[in-house]
């Protein structure tokens, strides 16, 4: 599952959820890819997210599509759980 929002010239991922039982087969990826094609369908110059820094599958999916890390949001999520602001660029 994907769920995927545009503001002006911006794209934003909200939920990327492959079935536990399906990870690990190129599914994330063939949705990511998918994600990024519609965005640039639409004039998107890019694409954000929030990801766990703890969420090391998460990230090295995102980094694979050449997402790259702007910002460190500390206690994003909890007290103990801080963000990665990531971004792609499609121009
Ligand atoms: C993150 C998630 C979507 C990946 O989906 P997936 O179908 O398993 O991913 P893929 O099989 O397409 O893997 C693509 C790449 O992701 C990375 N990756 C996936 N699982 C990984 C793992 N367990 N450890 C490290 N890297 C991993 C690898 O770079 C992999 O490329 P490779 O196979 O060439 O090594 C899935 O783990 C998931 O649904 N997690 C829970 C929800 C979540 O955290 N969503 C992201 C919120 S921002």
């Amino acid at each position: 599952m994907i769920i995927q929002y545009f503001t002006l010239r911006s794209s934003h991922i909200r939920t990327l959820y492959i079935d536990p039982n399906d990870r690990g087969q190129g599914f994330g990826g063939i949705l990511l890819q998918h994600m990024i094609n519609c965005a640039r369908e639409h004039d998107i110059l890019r694409i954000k997210l929030k990801v766990n820094t703890s969420n090391i599958p998460a990230y090295r999916l995102y980094q694979q599509y050449d997402f790259q890390p702007v910002e460190l949001l500390s206690q994003y999520y909890s007290k103990d759980a801080d963000a990665y602001r990531i971004l792609l660029l499609l121009l």
